[in-house]
């Protein structure tokens, strides 16, 4: 049997079409428009999803034997908030991950609320993508838009949706909208309320690897599919990429350098990071995670070649960057191109090149963006180093990963053995396994996780290249607090 794997993410949906013995037999992907209608606002439109994931599906299925597919799985963007009103009609554009204009809002949940609240009621404190402050600040911006809000939903929710009719979401994604109680696995009574919210506007929940419904017949027809083809919870994307790596049970870590950078901790039981600087989610496999999440990762490479460079050739950006030029670049770049979440929590946070001279080559600023992203990601692993987990290993995944230099960086910054998978595709992948655990191709998520990834790959790090990397991350960590202060008034027009 087929299954489709869906990677709904923030310029892109992937989609993949996978036979049980993870065999990848097509690969589809559409672009949609991303919309930054003031600084810091990030916004889509659920119909540009469904257009490209229905497109998308018909595409992908052309010369297969559609009567074959028995699954679909997807893994979304997550946090972004959808509302929908009562005949089913988005109300607003979607309001993203990466999206900042909920500074009030979140300062009133951690400064007037109370962290502390917070944490006991969700296991987390607020950010500014979180869902919950966006329901709030609809709320005071948007009264009567708020007013009309029957449903709501995340974006790979919305996708579920359209295919079954049905609204529901899993834990995994419903744990990055601060209105779940994460350890017990129930909408938490005291956020609904806060947000002035019913428990009949919530979506269903689910573990991501259950069937929520099977295909509306309208669907169907038009997919030219069977009309008992599965549709899986899903996952938010760093779950559903956890998956697809093989990170499920005790102790796994994985990596991912996509638009954002997350570092993915596994954990069968639940555990909470007191000071709440990681996210302490449910992960797709029935346990845990904890999770710090950079907000931009390889867009800030992308934002360098794209908008800077004019490029397109990002590999030939790279040839110049040598082995012995590496661990010794004295400019720095801190990548906080849309505010910083992990750990920092800053949306007034901005992107600064710093330790230019009149030497300084443009091979030294595109190796400092990457360098910069790695040390990002370390702050994260510092954190968790303080929860007494100690990381010595890890998968990594995503579009940077690409890149055999950076994951070179990277395994060099961190100090640890970074494992590639064999045809690595990301929360698409992971949303297919989802699908196939759904249909009962695999007894459960550890299973396909176990028949279907295979590590091809593994970068080691030079102990000579992780101590010039550790004098340089000494200073890369400093430089942040310095400017702290300043970009708030930076801001002002
Ligand atoms: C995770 C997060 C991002 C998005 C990217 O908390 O906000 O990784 O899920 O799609």
């Amino acid at each position: 049997m087929l299954y489709i794997g869906i990677d709904l993410g923030t310029s892109a949906v992937k989609l993949l079409l996978m036979d049980e013995q993870g065999g990848i037999r097509n690969i589809v992907s559409r672009e949609y428009p991303l919309a930054f209608p003031k600084p810091g606002w990030s916004q889509q439109n659920p119909e540009d999803w469904r257009q490209a994931v229905l497109g998308g599906i018909d595409q992908l299925l052309t010369g297969f034997d559609r009567s074959q597919v028995a699954g679909i799985g997807a893994g979304g963007q997550m946090h972004g908030l959808v509302v929908l009103d009562k005949d089913d009609r988005v109300i607003r554009p979607a309001i993203l991950w990466n999206d900042g204009r909920t500074a009030t809002q979140v300062d009133y949940l951690n400064q007037v609320v109370g962290k502390d609240k917070l944490s006991r009621w969700t296991a987390n404190i607020a950010f500014a993508g979180f869902t919950a402050p966006k329901l709030l600040w609809m709320r005071e911006n948007e009264p009567e838009n708020f007013g009309r809000i029957e449903k709501i939903m995340l974006p790979k929710d919305y996708i579920n949706y359209i295919l079954t009719g049905v609204h529901c979401t899993d834990y995994s994604d419903a744990s990055g909208m601060l209105l779940l109680d994460v350890e017990h696995k129930a909408w938490s009574r005291e956020m609904l309320e806060l947000c002035g919210l019913r428990e009949e506007q919530m979506p269903r929940l689910y573990e991501s690897y259950k069937t929520v419904g099977t295909l509306l017949p309208a669907i169907a027809r038009e997919l030219g599919l069977p009309e008992t083809v599965k549709v899986a919870a899903g996952a938010g994307d760093n779950a559903a990429a956890a998956v697809g790596t093989g990170t499920v049970g005790e102790g796994g870590c994985n990596i991912s350098l996509g638009t954002s950078g997350t570092v993915f901790i596994s954990s069968e039981a639940f555990r909470v990071d007191e000071n709440n600087a990681l996210h302490a989610f449910a992960h797709a496999d029935g346990g845990y995670h904890l999770m710090g999440c950079m907000l931009s990762a390889a867009s800030c490479n992308k934002w360098l070649m794209d908008e800077i460079y004019k490029t397109s050739d990002y590999a030939a950006e790279q040839t110049g960057i040598t082995r012995e030029r590496l661990g010794r670049n004295r400019v720095f770049f801190l990548p906080y191109l849309m505010g910083e979440r992990s750990p920092i929590n800053d949306t007034n946070a901005r992107g600064t090149f710093m330790g230019m001279t009149m030497d300084t080559r443009r091979e030294d600023m595109t190796q400092a963006v990457l360098e910069g992203v790695a040390f990002a990601i370390r702050d994260s692993f510092e954190v968790a180093k303080q929860l007494g987990i100690n990381v010595s290993r890890s998968k990594i995944c995503g579009g940077g990963a690409k890149s055999p230099l950076w994951k070179t960086i990277m395994a060099n910054v961190l100090g640890i053995e970074l494992d590639c998978v064999a045809s690595e595709q990301g929360p698409g992948m992971g949303g297919a396994m989802l699908a196939m655990v759904a249909c009962g191709a695999y007894g459960s998520v550890a299973e396909a996780c176990g028949k279907l990834v295979e590590v091809s790959e593994t970068v080691k790090p030079d102990p000579e290249l992780t101590a010039l990397y550790e004098a340089r991350y000494q200073q890369f960590r400093k430089i942040y607090p310095t400017c702290r202060e300043l970009f708030p008034q930076l801001l002002v027009e």
